[in-house]
């Protein structure tokens, strides 16, 4: 696995493109979902400093807190509630550049400013939950961001038992 001062320096979409790869390197042999999204939170953490970063997980009509890095935050989301209750009810990655703008946001911290929510999917292709990103800059997360983030949870999609 490549080192983090490594990466440090990188672009954003280099940093991107080596996190696929050590993804792809640890799922060939680490099969445990919790696991591998804790790892990937803690890489996203990391590598970009996002100001939080977390997977929240589909149990019946919410989703529920999973993985995450940061400050601590809500613990359910129901469905078509927030960015990332709209994300699973239109089932597609959103990106929202000022969260003061997105109607029914849902704030767990005034410190964030800008947020994208991509979905996950189990192996046959059912959602799963969704991996949410907040940054503490307005207008953070771009088309390439969502390019990346897509791929890396289609990786995880992998290992997703359904
Ligand atoms: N802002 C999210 C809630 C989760 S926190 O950002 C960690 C939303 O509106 O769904």
């Amino acid at each position: 696995m490549a080192e983090f001062a490594e990466i440090a320096g990188e672009s954003r979409a280099e940093k991107y493109k080596q996190l696929l790869i050590q993804t792809e390197d640890l799922l060939q042999n680490f099969k445990y979902p919790v696991g591998a999204m804790a790892h990937v939170c803690a890489c996203l953490k990391e590598y970009f400093h996002f100001f939080w970063v977390g997977y929240y997980i589909k149990e019946g009509d919410e989703l529920i807190i999973g993985p995450y890095q940061g400050p601590p935050a809500c613990l359910k989301i129901p469905y078509g509630k927030g960015v990332c209750g709209t994300a699973w009810m239109e089932n597609r990655t959103i990106i929202v550049p000022d969260v003061e703008k997105f109607p029914g946001h849902i704030a767990c911290s005034s410190l964030s400013k800008s947020e994208i929510v991509v979905p996950l999917y189990d192996k046959k292709g059912n959602f799963y939950g969704v991996l949410d990103i907040d940054s503490e800059h307005l207008s953070d997360f771009n088309e390439i961001d969502a390019y990346y983030l897509e791929k890396l949870n289609n990786k995880l999609s992998t290992i997703i038992n359904a």
